[in-house]
């Protein structure tokens, strides 16, 4: 047998104008009230995957870059996803939800309060995907904190959302009808925690979770991002390259940080984002293949338009057939984010605007491992061999979560994957937690 993997989707554009500036828009969802997210998320359970995360960003960034982030809507608006996860709720009842929260936007108390809510209102299916993201410190009135101390202020604030989370001790919810007594408040832990980043009093008011916590996914992959997964999460939600040796070693990476604090392999699901692209033959993915190869102008625009806004550097009015200056991109864009631009090119000047936009068009059949166009078999193929020779734990689908993109993605693979095993076909009872450790 295969080895079983998890299943997941990355709602990538979070609760924002999903599939804004593609053909299928012409669909006309209402990406502003719940049912398409209703819809989706229903989908994804029957499809048997454990969980669906919520991209998100809590602003549109600096004056500077407005424009750039809405006028294709590739970073905003976007509304609060955290309020939208009890209307996905009250429709399904297996599939985890787990929208993204910036741990500098919630005081402690607040978020243990308000997840410890959700995660009883759901039956021990509510996450969170904990990032660091400082961009929007002005909006809540703080200090934009450097790279590494965000993360420190991440762990401090997670550890004591987990203390407030446990702040009722064994037998404190007595619940005895007999005698009346409901708890015993002797048995509260009322702690006062001065940190550096944090000074707060628990007990919390709310009661002990039935399954465990709610689970934490983290998507750093920074070092100091893969030593917190490591170290603090339950899932981590990783961007790299899917080749076997490079998912080996950043399990391996992720793994041993996770061992030198006693943890295990086991405390811990890597799933790997993954937007393979199916069709119905090979022949089909050999045309578009070939198709990608000699990308329109309208192509490379639509791609230098997602470029631009991940870049915060307008790149749409540049001449396509120059060498770009670097000294374009300010000093606070991401090195990672320019560095993708740049993909198998060693420098800018090296080559124009057209060649760095169209080696981004290009695709590659999944059969071969030189891109991600494939059938259903040849997919699944690929999906079996990372479980089988990487150990790999899963896979997070991506996408704007449209009913297209969606049907796509799954009509045709998850027969398949349940044919062969790999993919979940019945569901346990206890949460999400439960799920993840299932198998
Ligand atoms: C797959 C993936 C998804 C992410 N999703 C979000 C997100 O929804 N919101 C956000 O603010 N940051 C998101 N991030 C960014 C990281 O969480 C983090 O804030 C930032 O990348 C710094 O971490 P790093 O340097 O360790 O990668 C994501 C990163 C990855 C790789």
């Amino acid at each position: 047998m295969p080895r079983q993997q998890h299943f997941g989707w990355f709602f990538a554009r979070g609760f924002g104008p999903q599939g804004w500036g593609r053909p299928t828009y012409d669909w006309n969802h209402r990406w502003t009230r719940p049912e398409l997210y209703q819809q989706s998320v229903r989908e994804l359970e029957q499809a048997g995957f454990d969980l669906l995360i919520i991209e998100d960003a809590l602003s549109l960034g600096n004056p500077q870059t407005l424009n750039l982030r809405t006028r294709r809507a590739y970073g905003g608006p976007k509304h609060d996803p955290l309020m939208l996860v009890p209307y996905l709720f009250d429709v399904t009842s297996h599939i985890g939800i787990t929208p993204t929260v910036n741990a500098g936007a919630y005081p402690p108390y607040l978020a243990a309060r308000q997840f410890a809510t959700l995660q009883h209102l759901s039956d021990d299916r509510f996450g969170l995907n904990l990032v660091t993201d400082t961009g929007s410190a002005r909006h809540f009135g703080l200090e934009p904190l450097g790279h590494d101390a965000a993360y420190d202020r991440a762990e401090e604030w997670l550890a004591v959302v987990r203390r407030l989370w446990h702040s009722w001790g064994e037998g404190a919810l007595v619940q005895d009808r007999a005698t009346g007594r409901f708890a015993d408040g002797d048995r509260l832990d009322a702690f006062q925690h001065d940190g550096e980043y944090f000074s707060l009093a628990g007990p919390l008011n709310a009661v002990p979770f039935d399954n465990g916590d709610p689970v934490v996914v983290s998507p750093g992959g920074s070092p100091r991002g893969l030593t917190f997964a490591g170290t603090q999460s339950d899932v981590q939600l990783a961007l790299a390259p899917l080749h076997i040796e490079t998912v080996r070693d950043y399990r391996g990476r992720i793994i041993a940080a996770a061992e030198a604090v006693g943890r295990s392999a086991a405390d811990i699901r890597i799933l790997f984002v993954f937007a393979p692209e199916i069709v119905s033959s090979a022949e089909e993915a050999d045309r578009v293949v070939a198709a990608s190869l000699h990308p329109g102008d309208d192509v490379l625009l639509a791609i230098a338009e997602g470029q631009s806004s991940d870049l915060e550097t307008d790149l749409t009015g540049l001449d396509l057939d120059r060498p770009i200056d670097p000294v374009i991109f300010g000093e606070h864009v991401s090195r990672g984010t320019i560095k993708g631009l740049l993909g198998r090119v060693d420098s800018f000047a090296d080559a124009t605007l057209r060649q760095l936009l169209t080696a981004k068009a290009k695709k590659g059949r999944i059969s071969d491992r030189s891109g991600f166009v494939g059938t259903a078999e040849e997919v699944a193929d690929f999906i079996e061999q990372f479980g089988d020779e990487a150990d790999n734990d899963g896979f997070i689908f991506s996408g704007d979560l449209h009913p297209v993109t969606l049907h796509r993605m799954l009509d045709e693979l998850v027969p398949v994957l349940r044919r062969r095993g790999v993919l979940r076909a019945e569901w346990g009872d206890g949460g999400l937690r439960a799920n993840l450790h299932e198998f």
